[in-house]
């Protein structure tokens, strides 16, 4: 780590991606391994001082309530004047996520393995493109949960520390319907969706050690329950050139039926229309600006390592 930037020779990151893995990706739920674990960038010292000097308008400082309660117990939080050494302490023994958004592309002492992750994905799936990719650092509590959703993008979930079950629920109705798609696409709602604990028996569960990832289809509705210690993971948000085809015309479906009283019912990805309704999706997008509907960003508690949810409520 020499922090200027200068591209440097990590070694390969993804140690084991399985023939089945290769056929499987992007069309199911896939697991390989990686060795950022044993890298000194996820140890606490170097995560600590990563928090202390990355962009703060770039961290989400979160806590949450039960499953029951889903995405409108999420909060946003301060962390006041701690150092990064005792935020971490406080996510060890209280209810926090902190997400380090696009730390991995941005920052450059961990730029390179970004670099090098990105690579070694292409080299073992021939034929994959990416066309923009973000990539943040998460870092969050042995009881912390993320609620159901599906991302917009495609995702790959790196595990580094800790263990979580993600559970990842068919890209089908009834978990996310095309409508709500269009609707989070339209950006008239964020990505979160309705949930019901039955479609837990209709789920693929992955329990995470550090040393795995993990990656789903396009538009997966998935939910993560931190089991065990810290938990550390990277996420990787991938715009494909089908990604952006197939929200092109989920988005163009989504004008048609909002500014023309049509009512689309073709969703195909793939052929001349639908490159069209991409084209049509690009044009309305530069006509109709639309602005993303972000999730609470008042900050209603401040991080006290002394607390038990290492937490406590601002004075309303
Ligand atoms: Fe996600």
């Amino acid at each position: 780590m020499n922090g200027t930037g200068e591209t440097q020779n990590t070694g390969k990151v993804v140690t084991e991606w399985t023939k089945e893995a290769q056929s499987g990706f992007r069309k199911k739920v896939v697991v390989g391994q990686h060795d950022l674990h044993q890298r000194p960038e996820f140890l606490d010292e170097a995560l600590a001082a990563l928090i202390e000097r990355h962009p703060r308008d770039l961290i989400d400082f979160c806590t949450m309530g039960d499953l029951d309660e889903g995405a409108d117990s999420w909060r946003a939080g301060d962390p006041g004047d701690l150092s990064g050494l005792e935020l971490l302490e406080a996510v060890k023994a209280g209810k926090l996520w902190i997400n380090l958004r696009e730390a991995m592309n941005v920052d450059p002492d961990y730029r390179p393995l970004y670099d090098q992750m990105l690579a070694d994905m292409k080299a073992n799936n021939p034929g994959y493109k990416t066309l923009n990719a973000e990539s943040g650092i998460l870092i969050s509590s042995p009881t912390a949960q993320v609620f159901i959703h599906s991302d917009v993008s495609e995702t790959i979930l790196w595990h580094v520390r800790g263990k979580k079950r993600i559970r990842i629920y068919p890209a089908e109705a009834p978990y996310v319907t095309d409508e709500r798609m269009e609707a989070i696409l339209h950006m008239e709602q964020t990505e979160d969706l309705p949930f019901e604990p039955s479609w837990d028996n209709e789920c693929e569960a992955v329990d995470l050690e550090p040393g795995m990832f993990t990656s789903w289809p396009l538009h997966g509705p998935h939910r993560v329950q931190n089991l065990s210690g810290m938990n550390v993971s990277v996420t990787m948000e991938i715009v494909t050139p089908e990604s952006l085809l197939k929200n092109g015309v989920l988005h163009a479906n989504g004008v048609l039926r909002r500014r023309f009283g049509m009512n689309p019912t073709s969703v195909e990805a793939s052929g001349p229309s639908a490159y069209l309704k991409l084209a049509f999706s690009k044009m309305a997008k530069k006509i109709w600006r639309n602005t993303k509907p972000m999730p609470k960003s008042e900050t209603t508690f401040e991080i006290d390592g002394n607390q038990p949810s290492g937490f406590r409520d601002k004075a309303a």
